[in-house]
């Protein structure tokens, strides 16, 4: 006998916002109560609240199928697409339905939001292979080489990364992980002939060293793009490249030169090296409030770990192996 599928009535928050309302211009939550048969995705949800209980109710969405990007949204708190989503697992994980527009994007109407910041920083990266002039962008790769820019090529452009980054919360300057994985497909790609260029750009405020490695954008990436790995790649890169006149490049050389010196992270000298003397002046304020707290590291007094013989031989043995390469 074939199983019945399981019907559940379940109930959706949906915030909404509709800034011409002649009523209310504020956000505001509204609850809509649908049947969900098992199966039914949180975009075929949407769609029939739309159909049989509100016309009004506004969000984008495309080819239902994972493929277009149109449909991201915050669901119970965390951006998915609504396609890819279905309602009974996320009702029984989570309790409830909880639907808002993407976060860190200004919305313009219910679940939609304005994306235009978004494709302002793709096309800030130069979102097109520069190649060698007249070569028309032929040139052989191996596999290996395909395969160091397969990841970022899956990207969608649905902006769930955007909306789950930490920095660009704080900093709507930053490039944030959308374009700096576009970034990537061009850096990495052995034909592009202005990679220099590229990472002197990111290397620049707002960009690569922005980033403080929350992962949150290789969490929620509905299409494992993983944008921190791509982030990862362009600071090496960068960092190879020689562009090391920058605060982010700086604190990293500085972190590896305290390792090797003391076995451990030395972060008052870190910020010396980091920010410079007189930027590091403007630290004071923050070093008085950590003494307060006891957690004022000691430069001077600062011992040597045991064993720092050991540390500094895998400093020699990683040194002698990239001669070796
Ligand atoms: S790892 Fe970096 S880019 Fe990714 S979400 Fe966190 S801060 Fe943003
Ligand atoms: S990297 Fe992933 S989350 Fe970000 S826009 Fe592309 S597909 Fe969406
Ligand atoms: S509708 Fe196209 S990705 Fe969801």
């Amino acid at each position: 006998m074939i199983p019945r599928p399981v019907i559940k009535n379940v109930k959706f928050k949906i915030r909404r916002y509709d800034p011409d309302s002649k009523g209310r211009r504020e956000p505001y939550w509204q609850a809509y109560d649908i049947e969900i048969k098992e199966g039914l995705t949180v975009l075929i949800a949407l769609l029939q609240i739309k159909d049989r209980l509100d016309g009004t109710l506004t969000f984008r969405s495309s080819c239902r199928s994972a493929i277009c990007g149109s449909c991201a949204v915050m669901i119970n708190g965390f951006p998915k697409l609504a396609c890819n989503t279905q309602v009974l697992p996320e009702y029984e994980k989570k309790g409830e339905m909880v639907i808002e527009p993407l976060a860190n994007h200004k919305v313009i109407k219910d679940l939609v939001v304005d994306f235009d910041p978004f494709w302002k920083k793709m096309e800030k990266v130069t979102p097109y292979l520069v190649p060698k002039e007249g070569s028309g962008g032929s040139s052989r790769m191996t596999r290996e080489d395909a395969d160091i820019i397969e990841r970022v090529q899956r990207c969608i452009m649905c902006g769930s990364c955007n909306a789950a980054c930490n920095a660009l919360e704080i900093d709507s300057k930053y490039l944030a992980p959308a374009a700096l994985s576009k970034s990537w497909r061009f850096v990495g790609d052995i034909r592009e002939t202005k990679k220099e260029k590229r990472l002197e750009r990111l290397s620049e405020d707002h960009g690569i060293w922005s980033c403080v490695r929350c992962v949150h954008c290789t969490q929620y990436c509905p299409k494992d793009v993983s944008p921190l790995k791509a982030i990862e790649r362009l600071r090496a890169e960068a960092m190879k490249a020689g562009i090391t006149d920058n605060h982010g490049a700086k604190h990293v050389d500085s972190m590896v030169h305290s390792v090797r010196r003391v076995g451990r992270l030395d972060e008052a000298t870190m910020t010396f090296k980091t920010l410079g003397f007189l930027r590091s002046l403007g630290m004071i304020p923050f070093g008085l409030k950590m003494e307060m707290h006891g957690k004022m590291p000691r430069p001077i007094l600062f011992p040597v770990i045991v064993g720092i013989d050991e540390v500094r031989k895998i400093y020699d043995d990683i040194e002698a192996k990239r001669k070796k390469d």
